[in-house]
């Protein structure tokens, strides 16, 4: 197993420019939850792998999966995300999918001690439903019964079937899942390092607010006599950006927001915001949020407006596996690069794994720190850096088993 790196490398940001051209929507690149242009990934990367052997197949919740072994053996899981978020970059989650190909390509015939699973996640940024990390959770078991309402028609109309959902979990013994992610932020960047072995990833909880008022003529309907749920929407964003600039390492974020009926003459009837929040240490991320909650109550009273909240999802700060980490520490200084430990403040599937399998992350520098947007990009060079690291990876794992 000595394959020129460069050149898987170059053959990967290739692969995921080519993958960025299966979208929803022409000249951006949007891939929903099972949105038609998913079956095109799977399509694209079943022939990538067609050389290698491996047992491809699409299970229940759309994920992708390929097998590289022995069923019944220890297996080590390596995946990423195939979903993005709208008007998305080409590298977010499907990076560490071709990254995957690349390995189960560079094995050839060599004969490892453990079956290896590349996993495709069908959904991890909640765009759809505003819901995170489907795919993954479909593999560990932890869907719960709104999840799976909430995927029946989308996997219906993809040509799958929903009662099939619990032959998706993994099953053990897993000896692990490992995960290649671009880093999504500035600091590999900064500090000049080709790589980042990530340490924890921050929490996040992520909840639908929902102000409702009275649709009214905006002509005719004096001040004092409006309930206008965007006017008051707009008051409590500005107590969410307050919240985050007082509160030290929080963010929060309002991404979406939906007015109805949505005309320029009438006053809404109603107005729908997500907010997601993230922080390193939980208390302080529920504080934060519970504090937004009695903002968007007080606000709602002042203006005689009803709210509506629901958390949709509530994500603990997760510490990745340390026994894997330092075996991924010692591969990425055996491939001859410095280990550098990091937090992340992006959210991964590794969180949902991480929860029942040894985990660990390693990152690749995001040029110019950016992210979720078209401008995303990623040095080839870092690329091969992960790709032989994770090789090393692979080797010492073999020798555990030896
Ligand atoms: O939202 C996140 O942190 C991730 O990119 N899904
Ligand atoms: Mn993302
Ligand atoms: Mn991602």
């Amino acid at each position: 197993m000595n394959p020129d790196w460069n050149r898987a490398a170059q053959q990967c940001v290739e692969r995921c420019r080519v993958l960025a051209n299966y979208t929803e929507e022409p000249g951006w690149t949007t891939r929903t939850y099972l949105s038609k242009p998913m079956h095109e990934v799977h399509r694209t990367l079943a022939e990538w792998l067609a050389p290698c052997g491996c047992e491809v197949h699409i299970d229940a919740a759309g994920n992708f999966r390929a097998v590289r072994g022995v069923a019944d053996a220890p297996r080590l899981v390596i995946g990423s995300h195939l979903d993005t978020v709208i008007h998305a970059g080409a590298f977010d989650g499907i990076l560490g999918v071709v990254m995957g190909v690349a390995f189960l390509e560079s094995l050839g015939t060599h004969e490892l001690p453990f079956a290896l699973e590349l996993n495709g996640f069908s959904e991890e940024e909640g765009v759809r439903f505003g819901v995170p990390f489907l795919g993954s959770r479909a593999v560990t078991g932890d869907l719960d019964d709104r999840a799976i309402a909430l995927m029946s028609g989308p996997i219906r109309e993809f040509g799958l079937n929903a009662g099939d959902l619990p032959l998706a979990r993994l099953r053990p013994p897993i000896t692990g899942y490992l995960e290649f992610h671009i880093e999504q932020g500035p600091v590999l960047e900064q500090l000049g390092l080709p790589l980042g072995i990530v340490e924890a990833i921050a929490g996040q909880t992520r909840l639908e607010v929902r102000f409702e008022g009275r649709a009214a003529h905006a002509g005719t309907t004096p001040p004092r006599l409006r309930k206008d749920p965007l006017a008051g929407a707009a008051e409590w964003m500005v107590e969410v950006e307050r919240e985050m600039r007082e509160t030290p390492g929080l963010v929060a974020t309002v991404g979406r927001i939906h007015a109805e009926p949505g005309a320029p003459n009438v006053i809404p009837s109603v107005a729908t915001l997500s907010l997601d929040v993230r922080h390193a240490i939980d208390s302080i991320r529920h504080g934060a949020a519970r504090r937004l909650a009695d903002a968007a109550e007080r606000i709602a009273g002042t203006r005689c407006l009803r709210v509506h909240m629901e958390t949709r999802s509530d994500l603990a700060a997760t510490p990745m596996d340390s026994g894997f980490v330092s075996l991924l520490e010692d591969a990425v200084r055996a491939a001859g690069f410095p280990a550098h430990r990091m937090p992340s403040g992006a959210g991964h599937d590794a969180m949902i794994l991480a929860k029942h399998f040894p985990t660990a992350m390693l990152f690749v520098p995001s040029p110019g720190g950016l992210s979720h947007c078209p401008e995303e990009s990623v040095r080839e060079e870092d690329v091969a850096a992960g790709l032989a690291s994770g090789a090393e990876f692979l080797r010492l794992l073999e020798r555990r088993y030896a």
